[in-house]
């Protein structure tokens, strides 16, 4: 009955790799490359880099051309964003909710999507484009784990990205959920860490939730 799309099942293989995205605010592009070289080192491959500051897309540049991290990119609103941000060397676009516009920007590009939703109408909508790997945002503010628990019995074709409100003391009790692939959030590299340039606490932060994840 569901179908996914190429850009969704790009994204899939994507998460597949990780399961948690740090997302990431970057003032200053020579923050990007020690920061992303700080995850990778600690054990984070994937990253989104937010378009919500003057720089963004550099340091997304900065950090597709001169590490091996997966950098995505995110807050995307537009379709002028999509494409700025495939050019900037985005592996991915993820945006807070979507639109058919976005929808079609991302198919046209062939660029892996991951669209925002946090309604069972707005789900079932980008599923019927195919879409089946999905943003829950902003998850605690939508009902958190008993909604997504609540949309497993009707959308079980469905999985999840939980972000919003996601942080070290409650990203497993997400990822414990059979429709959740990854969770993404700030709290692995917030700016106020980006700022000061603390990589020493960026890299425990990676540490602490790989040990929480991992169980050991
Ligand atoms: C997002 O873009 O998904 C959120 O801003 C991340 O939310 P958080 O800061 O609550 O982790």
């Amino acid at each position: 009955m569901s179908y996914t799309h190429s850009i969704s099942n790009r994204m899939i293989n994507l998460v597949d790799r990780t399961s948690i995205i740090p997302i990431i605010e970057i003032e200053d592009t020579r923050h990007a490359v020690p920061l992303a070289e700080t995850l990778l080192n600690a054990g984070m491959s994937v990253v989104e880099v937010v378009l919500r500051t003057t720089n963004a897309l550099e340091a997304i540049r900065e950090i597709a051309q001169n590490t091996t991290c997966i950098v995505g990119a995110g807050s995307l609103v537009s379709v002028e964003d999509v494409i700025k941000a495939r050019e900037a060397g985005a592996s991915f676009g993820v945006s807070p909710g979507s639109t058919p516009a976005l929808v079609d920007a991302c198919m046209d590009l062939d660029f892996p999507y991951l669209p925002g939703a946090a309604t069972a109408s707005e789900m079932m909508t980008l599923a019927e484009r195919g879409i089946t790997m999905l943003k829950f945002f902003p998850a605690e503010s939508s009902g958190g784990i008993p909604y997504l628990k609540a949309i497993m019995g009707p959308l079980p074709h469905l999985r999840f990205c939980p972000t919003g409100g996601v942080n070290e003391s409650n990203f497993m009790d997400y990822l414990s959920l059979g429709n959740v692939a990854c969770v993404g959030g700030s709290w692995i590299a917030p700016a106020n860490s980006i700022n000061n340039q603390d990589w020493e606490i960026i890299a425990h932060n990676v540490e602490r939730s790989l040990i929480n994840r991992d169980g050991a």
